[in-house]
């Protein structure tokens, strides 16, 4: 009943777009542009159609991401959405098959979204993978112990020059869960939506070399009078820099009185407060699956030796379902076909643990994955998540 193509005039989904993202009307010319430029830049677009009439779309990023600690071809998923009088028909769950399909041949290894609703995507395979500390803060109450003779400075730039183009890339491949930037990622990054008045990078340099960098949106809700500043890439190689960031934060107080700041689980900030923050709260970001399992085969990772046989059910991505032998050698992955499991999961289970998000041993105990008798406690070591780039 339901077909899957390309599409590669942004047009064609406008309308279909408009509706399932409750775009307002002064702003659909300015999606139907940055959507045009998305398909220059790369990215693509898909639909499902039933009897030729467009149902569904998504909209596919590539992207290269760090995962433990290799790169590895990531794609993510964007603008999903299905026209109002199909919904509840399967068109989206069909589109979230091909989807796979789609990324299989594209060579993505994993995939990454940002869900409206997780307990709808888990049915499809994919697992909570980041979350980051949100902190709502008087930036008049940041306090920083005195550096005395510091030679840091910090520059703001509308848009990062190429030492910090690099800064970002050479942090990127050693943190988190960070993916690389080029020009069409960091165009996204920084676009100006209509609430925003101004968007940027501050880079932290050391003389020539940037040690920092610190992006930033100011925006301005209609039903507000003050503007807000948003801190959403808190970058730093040493503990000076930070502090530089911090000591430019605190500069802003008299225009922003207070700032929202978007940091990676394990940032400590803390200690460089007078006061508790208006807010912190921990917020759940984005969903990961694996695409292709043996795309893993050789992952890098913080690891002991060790094995996990696990015998996964993957009804969306059936290339993944059986029994897997996981061995950790020498901080490298291998992954090839087993035979005999001590561990069951769905594939969603088995991304998140892949991930770092997750371990066995967590999700053994909440019944997402089941032990099998033999099962001696292997597993993976945890690690801190995020991906910067929002889609
Ligand atoms: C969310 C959305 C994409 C779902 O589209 P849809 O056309 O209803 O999707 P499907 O018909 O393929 O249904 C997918 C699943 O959701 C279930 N479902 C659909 N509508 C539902 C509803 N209102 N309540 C509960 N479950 C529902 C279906 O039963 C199906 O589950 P199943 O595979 O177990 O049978 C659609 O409502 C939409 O476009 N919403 C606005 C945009 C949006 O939020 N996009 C997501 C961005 S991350």
């Amino acid at each position: 009943m339901y077909a899957h193509r390309e599409i590669t005039d942004a047009k064609q989904v406008l309308d279909l777009v408009r509706y399932a993202h409750s775009i307002r009307n002064p702003e659909i010319s300015g999606v139907g542009e940055y959507l045009a430029s998305d398909l220059a830049e790369g990215r693509r677009l898909f639909g499902v159609t039933a009897a030729d009439r467009l149902v569904a779309c998504w909209l596919l990023h590539p992207f290269r991401m760090r995962l433990r600690r290799s790169l590895v071809s990531m794609g993510g998923i964007g603008l999903v959405g299905s026209r109002p009088d199909v919904r509840g028909q399967g068109s989206v769950r069909f589109l979230l098959e091909k989807s796979l399909e789609t990324m299989r041949e594209a060579g993505h290894a994993v995939s990454v979204l940002y869900p409206f609703s997780q307990s709808f995507y888990r049915k499809y395979g994919w697992e909570l993978f980041t979350q980051s500390r949100r902190y709502e803060l008087a930036l008049g109450g940041i306090q920083i112990p005195d550096d005395g003779s510091t030679s840091l400075d910090a520059i703001e730039l509308s848009y990062p020059d190429e030492a910090s183009k690099a800064f970002y890339n050479a942090y990127a491949a050693e943190h988190y869960t960070f993916a690389q930037r080029g020009d069409p990622e960091w165009r996204k990054a920084l676009h100006l939506w209509p609430d925003h008045i101004a968007r940027g990078a501050v880079k932290i340099v050391d003389g020539e070399t940037v040690v920092g960098l610190l992006g930033y949106t100011l925006y301005r809700r209609p039903d507000k009078e003050a503007a807000t500043l948003n801190v959403h890439l808190f970058a730093h190689s040493s503990e000076e820099a930070k502090r530089a960031m911090l000591r430019y934060l605190k500069r802003q107080s008299h225009q922003n009185p207070t700032a929202e700041l978007h940091v990676p689980m394990d940032e400590v900030l803390w200690p460089y407060l007078a006061d508790s923050p208006t807010q912190h709260r921990i917020h759940d970001e984005a969903m990961i699956r694996v695409v292709d399992l043996e795309c893993l085969d050789r992952l890098e990772l913080d690891a002991p030796d060790t094995q996990l046989d696990v015998e996964v059910a993957d009804p969306q991505a059936p290339w993944n379902a059986g029994v897997w032998s996981l061995r950790v050698r020498d901080g490298r992955l291998g992954v090839a076909r087993g035979s005999k499991a001590l561990l069951r999961c769905g594939i969603g289970a088995l991304s998140s643990v892949l991930s770092g998000f997750a371990s066995c041993g967590e999700l053994i105990a909440a019944r997402r994955i089941e032990a099998l008798p033999g099962y001696d406690g292997a597993d993976l070591p945890k690690v801190t998540t995020l991906l910067a780039d929002g889609f």
